[in-house]
């Protein structure tokens, strides 16, 4: 079982054309030829041009992946302000997030839509990263592996296990989101276990090589003893993938 680790910078709904070049600049200077650590960061849509142009210039350039924060699940027509994958594609988009919390929460997209986004996704060989989490009131209600297991048995129905290879899953408990409060490694843990279990019931193998990354509140001081549990993968990390220096120690935190 080889799963190569990957950390990768969701930065939102953040950032202008300035920043975004001291961001990955900061982060290019950082990344050595040899490094281990899969890297990729995941701006808004209008500068992912920008992003793949500084890659463009740069010698590591194929040390940092690209990747976005949503999708359509169209192809193309009238569909006024949506984004397809193809579209991602030709931008240098290797990742696309579906269905993180925020979206799920704030943009009412259902289990089915977040399948659909996965597929659609796939189509355009894109690797979605497929965001799965619980609420606190869930968590308290002791409903966490239904939940989880609910969110990830929609894709799977949809798209099948086996797409499950060319796909990255990020456990990213609902409370622990931008609120500065982690869930304690074994907690993430289990559950990561758990999320792996589903998948290798169904094919071992995947199961076995499925990459599940941990996110929430991940930071420079808590991200070793996040990555050093068994079933953790590497990270989905928001708010500290704006600061390019805890943006690197996370990543070398791996
Ligand atoms: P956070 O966000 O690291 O700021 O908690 C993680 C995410 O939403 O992907």
């Amino acid at each position: 079982m080889s799963r190569r680790p990957l950390v990768a910078g969701n930065w939102k709904l953040h950032g202008d054309k300035v920043m975004v070049r001291g961001l990955t600049d900061a982060i290019l200077d950082a990344l050595t030829p040899e490094g281990v650590t899969e890297v990729a960061v995941l701006p808004p849509y209008p500068y992912l041009g920008q992003v793949q142009a500084l890659l463009a210039d740069s010698e590591v350039g194929d040390r940092l992946r690209l990747g976005a924060q949503n999708v359509s699940v169209h192809g193309e027509g009238a569909f006024t302000g949506e984004v397809s994958a193809a579209m991602l594609k030709e931008f240098g988009c290797e990742y696309v997030l579906v269905g993180h919390s925020e979206r799920r929460a704030l943009f009412a997209e259902t289990d089915q839509l977040v399948a659909d986004k996965f597929v659609a996704a796939q189509r355009f060989g894109l690797q979605p990263i497929l965001c799965l989490g619980e609420t606190l009131e869930q968590r308290e209600d002791a409903i966490t592996e239904a939940v989880i297991g609910r969110q990830l048995e929609a894709v799977v129905a949809q798209a099948g296990v086996a797409a499950f290879e060319n796909a990255v899953v990020a456990y990213e408990p609902v409370w622990a989101i931008g609120t500065g409060q982690t869930a304690s490694p074994e907690q993430a843990q289990a559950v990561h276990a758990f999320i792996r279990r589903t998948i290798a019931d169904m094919d071992a193998k995947i199961g076995d090589c499925l990459r599940i990354l941990y996110g929430g509140s991940v930071k420079p001081d808590n991200a070793v003893e996040l990555f050093n549990q068994e079933d953790i993968d590497g990270g989905l990390i928001g708010g500290a993938a704006l600061k390019a220096s805890d943006f690197i120690s996370i990543c070398q935190a791996l």
